[in-house]
């Protein structure tokens, strides 16, 4: 059986407070509204796929505790395979501390525990499954190591790639370019790997050609409500993406959202224009701001139009 969407990635137990506004160092502030979710980039990026329809897989490690059974039972609620799903007792299940304000904008600390201690025995395991999946999905929550040489045995094996590099690492190894087929970032990230300001269209479009001339087969870098762009290295022409206006909530997790929706286009229409599919992925992320949390906000396919299928 072959996985449509492979995700090597984080699990992370969010703890999230929702406070009119983002604490300054030092500052005690009241919160209206405390809940936990299952979040984690690679798990919601896997979560939204296996939502639209995609068959999925996870590769990752919790802890051998309460978050990680409880995240393992979520996994298999969300359909998603989780015979690569490890659980060990050297470390906790990840958490994210994540605080929202009456914005929607949040701040997040996350302490990666289990997650960091995924590595290449367990790659080894899964890349009978790697290598006959469509599509892999890798982001920077996990030791880096591991998401290169997971984002490598898959291009070894023709399969193709989408690489997040979130959250972003100024040093980044250059050979993460190179094992992309497609690179998706968005504006912050997109300004930490090129060192120059991403605020706008423009700006998106001159660091997107930046990030391209570094080897990547397609950059897209995400603009919150402006969209995204996508630039193709064979095409070289730049095109601009407008998400649809919606009043955002809560945009948590909204690039996992789009990232999930993007790695089943990829893999259930092969040929669709990559910019069709950012169009399309854009109106997944879009339901997701309007709701709190990060998995408890995305869609099903039957919450979302058929034109998007
Ligand atoms: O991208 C959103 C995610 O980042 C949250 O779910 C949190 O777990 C952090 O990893
Ligand atoms: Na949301």
């Amino acid at each position: 059986e072959a996985f449509d969407v492979m995700v090597v990635g984080s699990c992370m137990t969010d703890l999230v407070s929702q406070a009119p506004r983002l604490p300054k160092a030092g500052e005690t502030i009241h919160g209206h509204k405390f809940f936990i979710g299952f979040g984690g980039k690679g798990a919601n990026q896997c979560v939204q796929a296996a939502r639209l329809g995609a068959k999925t897989a996870m590769v990752c490690k919790v802890g051998k505790d309460f978050f990680g059974d409880n995240y393992i039972q979520n996994f298999k609620d969300s359909g998603v395979h989780t015979d690569f799903v490890g659980q060990s007792s050297d470390a906790a299940t990840g958490a994210a501390s994540i605080i929202v304000n009456d914005a929607g904008e949040n701040a997040i600390v996350i302490v990666a525990g289990a997650n960091m201690l995924l590595g290449s025995e367990e790659l080894q395991e899964a890349l009978p499954a790697i290598s006959h999946a469509k599509v892999l999905v890798c982001q920077l929550e996990i030791s880096s190591q591991t998401s290169l040489q997971a984002l490598r045995m898959a291009q070894g094996n023709k399969v193709k790639t989408i690489f997040n590099p979130a959250p972003a690492i100024p040093d980044l190894d250059p050979d993460f370019y190179r094992a992309s087929d497609v690179f998706c970032c968005n504006e912050s990230e997109a300004e930490l790997l090129t060192g120059s300001s991403v605020a706008n269209v423009e700006e998106a479009h001159w660091a997107s050609q930046e990030l391209l001339k570094r080897g990547c087969g397609s950059v897209i870098i995400t603009l919150g409500p402006q969209g995204c762009v996508v630039l193709k290295a064979q095409e070289l022409t730049l095109k601009h993406v407008p998400a649809p206006p919606v009043t955002a909530v809560d945009t948590t997790g909204a690039g996992d959202s789009f990232i999930g929706a993007l790695a089943f286009y990829m893999a259930h229409y092969p040929t669709m224009p990559l910019e069709e599919m950012a169009h399309r992925a854009n109106q997944v992320a879009g339901v997701s701001v309007q709701a709190v949390g990060t998995q408890a906000s995305f869609p099903f396919k039957k919450d979302l139009s058929a034109e998007l299928f």
